[in-house]
């Protein structure tokens, strides 16, 4: 039975979605400069790099003891074999123990539909691979009851936009959300440093995913400091 690292999660989650940014060298500069950085207790902190760079990240990673784990920003549906330009989730468990399904940027750009993203899902717990599944509204829990996954409440209009969503609707998007048997629940949607707080301290919200601000080593930095 493979084991899955949320079941019992005590620690607030913090995910870095890099989406289609940096080079290899980028990363590893990244990776330097944040280390000069402490990190406060209770705070699990989760790298999404692009899949290019999940084996030099993750390498990282691991020599140099950093406390990071390592997840990726999408998965295929389809297991190994004949599928040109798809990465297997055989092929990213080598690297990472976490998974993003469904991010808006894929339900927009590439079409992805609910029945696609659940293939998604499937595939990804088959391996052992947690999935952190992000929707915009509540009709897109349709089909996602289950204890395995993590959701991510991404609401349309603060991704990528600076205009963070009200916490008090967070909190009452979470607690629906925990009504279908999903135990962990983070928000996502121009996170920053300064607003960190008011999210990780709603009593549904388990954990944030930071885009824009995830970037530069500083600001990632600043916001986990002023995590808890
Ligand atoms: P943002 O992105 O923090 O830049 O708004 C969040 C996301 O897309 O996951």
């Amino acid at each position: 039975m493979k084991t899955n690292p949320l079941y019992h999660m005590k620690n607030k989650l913090l995910a870095a979605n890099w989406k289609s940014n940096k080079t290899k060298f980028e990363a590893k500069d990244w990776l330097v400069e944040i280390s000069n950085y402490e990190f406060p207790e209770g705070v699990e902190v989760i790298l999404f790099p692009p899949s290019t760079l999940l084996d030099v990240v993750s390498g990282y990673v691991r020599v140099n003891s950093m406390p990071f784990k390592i997840g990726a920003q999408d998965v295929s549906p389809f297991g190994p074999g004949a599928y040109t330009g798809e990465v297997s989730a055989e092929q990213i468990k080598e690297f990472a123990d976490y998974v993003l399904i469904g991010h808006l940027e894929r339900r927009v750009n590439f079409s992805e539909s609910t029945d696609m993203i659940i293939k998604k899902i499937d595939r990804a717990i088959s391996v052992g691979l947690t999935p952190i599944v992000c929707v915009s509204e509540l009709k897109e829990l349709s089909g996602l009851s289950s204890s395995r996954i993590v959701v991510a409440y991404e609401p349309i209009s603060a991704i990528g936009t600076g205009e963070a969503m009200d916490p008090n609707l967070v909190e009452d998007f979470s607690k629906e959300i925990k009504k279908i048997n999903i135990q962990n629940v983070i928000y996502g949607g121009s996170v920053n440093s300064e607003n960190v707080k008011n999210y990780l301290s709603l009593p549904s919200v388990d954990g944030l995913l930071v885009g824009g601000q995830s970037l530069d080593p500083k600001s990632f930095a600043d916001l986990i400091k002023n995590a808890v």
